[in-house]
């Protein structure tokens, strides 16, 4: 993993209270995660963000996961495809009626299209029209570009969704990843796989498929704080998970103890995203701003739709020097 994000936190003691010195450990090896690739240039999860996004270095590229009719996984946030295609125009007649608050609302869901329909789509004009007829991507296809070069970090989308229509969206991800060979340890050497969820049983049913060889992560968000943040949540956390990774807001001061109490039971921090709250004032940018989230707060890893702004650090820096660099 690149040494550039080897982190020191000498200077911890001028700015924490002994309490939480004590209960302090050093994140040596936090991470960059490529959010939906390069999201903040290109089409979120295309190939074009992805392949930007290597570019830019990062620790590990993450995409979110849905499942298509026929088996594939394919890198798109939402369930559905109206949002971020032309599904409308070209499959006019092949929605699912949703009711949601009173309202009737079409859905295009993606699991009921196979591979070369969702394949005819434009994935691309809804970003910008220079990325006009960019289809969408697969895991496999993100497995081909990655492999030996960068780490890589899928979320399980929908599990539930998948679940009551008989399919298991876990099984699928451990299946493609054991077909790439990354489902040990070993095969991970080069090619390191996080794997994220909102929802707890899908990373317990990625334990019982991969055993110990997934580094599992718990997303959070503010309806979850007390099953995931709150001693107790994060005791809980810890039997199943190795980490957690909470909406950035969730940990910021006055919350920041629960970053520590994380550490204590062993478990990571990886918040998302970088601009989101950004930044306070006293930060010129958004470099600047996760220099503080890793060296102040000691988050282990950073979501960023802006890989190419991830702090770089020299291993030789004092404490001084860095205090001193991210506050100009
Ligand atoms: O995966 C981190 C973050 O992306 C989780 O939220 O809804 O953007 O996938 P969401
Ligand atoms: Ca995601």
């Amino acid at each position: 993993m690149a040494l550039r994000h080897v982190r020191y936190v000498f200077f911890t003691a001028a700015v924490l209270p002994l309490s939480v010195q004590a209960q302090q450990q050093p994140a040596q090896d936090a991470v960059c995660i490529a959010h939906g690739g390069a999201g903040g240039y290109a089409p979120f999860s295309s190939m074009s963000s992805f392949t930007l996004a290597l570019s830019m270095k990062p620790d590990y590229i993450e995409t979110d996961l849905q499942l298509s009719k026929d088996g594939v996984l394919v890198c798109i946030h939402d369930l559905s495809l109206e949002d971020q295609t032309d599904v409308e125009d070209l499959y006019p007649n092949r929605y699912t009626n949703v009711e949601r608050n009173g309202q009737t609302l079409k859905r295009w869901y993606v699991n009921d299209f196979t591979l070369a329909e969702l394949k005819a789509l434009d994935s691309g004009s809804w970003f910008d029209p220079k990325f006009k007829g960019e289809p969408l991507a697969t895991f496999q296809e993100l497995i081909d570009l990655a492999k030996g070069k960068v780490g890589l970090y899928p979320e399980t989308k929908d599990p539930d969704f998948y679940a009551a229509r008989g399919l298991d969206i876990n099984e699928a991800l451990h299946e493609l990843l054991k077909k790439n060979g990354l489902d040990t340890r070993e095969g991970q050497k080069t090619t390191p796989v996080i794997i994220q969820s909102f929802y707890e049983q899908s990373l317990k049913r990625l334990r019982e498929l991969g055993g110990d060889n997934y580094t599992l992560i718990q997303l959070v968000w503010f309806d979850q704080w007390n099953d995931c943040m709150t001693d107790k949540g994060l005791d809980r956390v810890a039997t199943y998970a190795n980490g957690v990774g909470p909406f950035l807001s969730m940990v910021l001061p006055p919350n920041e103890s629960r970053i520590y109490e994380a550490h204590k039971r062993g478990l990571k921090v990886h918040v998302w995203k970088a601009h989101e709250a950004f930044p306070p004032a006293r930060f010129p940018n958004r470099k600047s701003y996760m220099k503080y989230l890793l060296d102040d707060l000691h988050v282990d890893g950073i979501f960023t739709d802006r890989p190419d702004e991830f702090p770089a650090v020299e291993p030789a820096a004092t404490s001084a020097s860095r205090d001193e660099k991210s506050r100009t």
